[in-house]
């Protein structure tokens, strides 16, 4: 018996010919998806505003190439996609990744400031129109292309991040729906990843511990036991959204949680308490 195959491509090359950019891609969840990008066969160029972090990523892997890019400076963006574009003639897969959290003055609402706010939605949420609004002026003319938003687990649970950067993240989940409406008819696709927490730079410079005690921490909490969630798993699943694998597939929001935020541990924990149950 013969079985048909669906595959594109083979399994190791799931993004040969495409071309990406990933604004913030020096570190953490942008630089792991860049280093599989490029493993996959796709030509990467990281948009980001720390300069001797991108340069070493770069020097690691040929096929990733960096621009120094300040996600709030449309000049910058621009600059960013026209150099993916001069470069290599064109743009398969944008993914907005750049982001911050907030201050630890945005945890509560007195002692919230304009700052902060102001500072967390230009990054995260006016950085990801411009790179969405540049991509599209490339990818419209080609009709096609994915957009891919880093949001957070942040978008479907409350109380565990700033308020500045849970609005942020909640924003540009609606971001990417009403781009899926408006870019659908190019044959783009926008859709969103939403992270529980990484150990990655932003979560151990916030909490102050460093990356095995952090993930500890976030081990303990988590829904799905016996495995870390790393940077690489958020990266495959931008490989995904990014290949033909994922063609039909727009206006997701993709949680990537082990099931954390669908579970509510909080009287299972208050119970154990009180029984002193082990
Ligand atoms: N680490 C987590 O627990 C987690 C969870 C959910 C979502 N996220 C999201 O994933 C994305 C990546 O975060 P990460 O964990 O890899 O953190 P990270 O700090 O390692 O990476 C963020 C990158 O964004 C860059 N950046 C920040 N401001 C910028 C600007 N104005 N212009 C250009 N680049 C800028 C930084 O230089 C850095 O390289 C963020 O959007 C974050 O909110 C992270």
């Amino acid at each position: 018996m013969n079985f048909t195959s669906f595959a594109t491509a083979p399994l190791a090359r799931r993004l040969e010919g495409k071309v990406a950019l990933i604004t913030g891609g020096a570190s953490g969840i942008g630089a792991s998806t860049a280093k599989l990008f490029a493993k996959y066969g796709a030509k990467v160029v990281i948009a980001d505003n720390q300069d001797d972090l991108g340069g070493s990523v770069c020097k690691e892997v040929e096929d990733i190439k960096y621009v120094h890019c300040d996600v709030t400076q449309e000049n910058d963006v621009k600059y960013a996609v026209d150099t993916t574009m001069s470069n290599y003639g064109k743009l398969d897969i944008m993914f907005n990744n750049a982001g911050v959290l907030g201050g630890r003055n945005a945890y509560q609402i007195l002692t919230s400031d304009i700052k902060d706010f102001k500072k967390v939605f230009d990054v995260n949420v006016y950085g990801v129109l411009l790179g969405s609004k540049h991509a599209a002026r490339v990818m419209i003319p080609a009709r096609k292309g994915s957009i891919i938003f880093s949001s957070s687990a942040a978008s479907v649970t409350a109380g565990e991040t700033s308020h500045s950067y849970t609005a942020s993240k909640h924003a540009i989940v609606g971001l990417a729906k009403n781009l899926c409406a408006e870019l659908g008819q190019y044959g783009i696709r926008v859709n969103c990843i939403s992270p529980y927490g990484v150990a990655t730079s932003m979560y151990t410079n916030f909490i102050g511990l460093d990356q095995t005690e952090a993930e500890g921490i976030l081990s303990e909490a988590a829904n799905l036991k016996g495995l870390v969630l790393k940077a690489e798993d958020i990266a495959e699943a931008a490989v995904f959204l990014g290949s033909d694998e994922s063609r039909y597939i727009s206006g997701i929001n993709l949680v990537i949680d082990g099931g954390y935020s669908t579970t509510s541990p909080a009287l299972k924990m208050a119970m154990k308490a009180y029984f002193n149950d082990s």
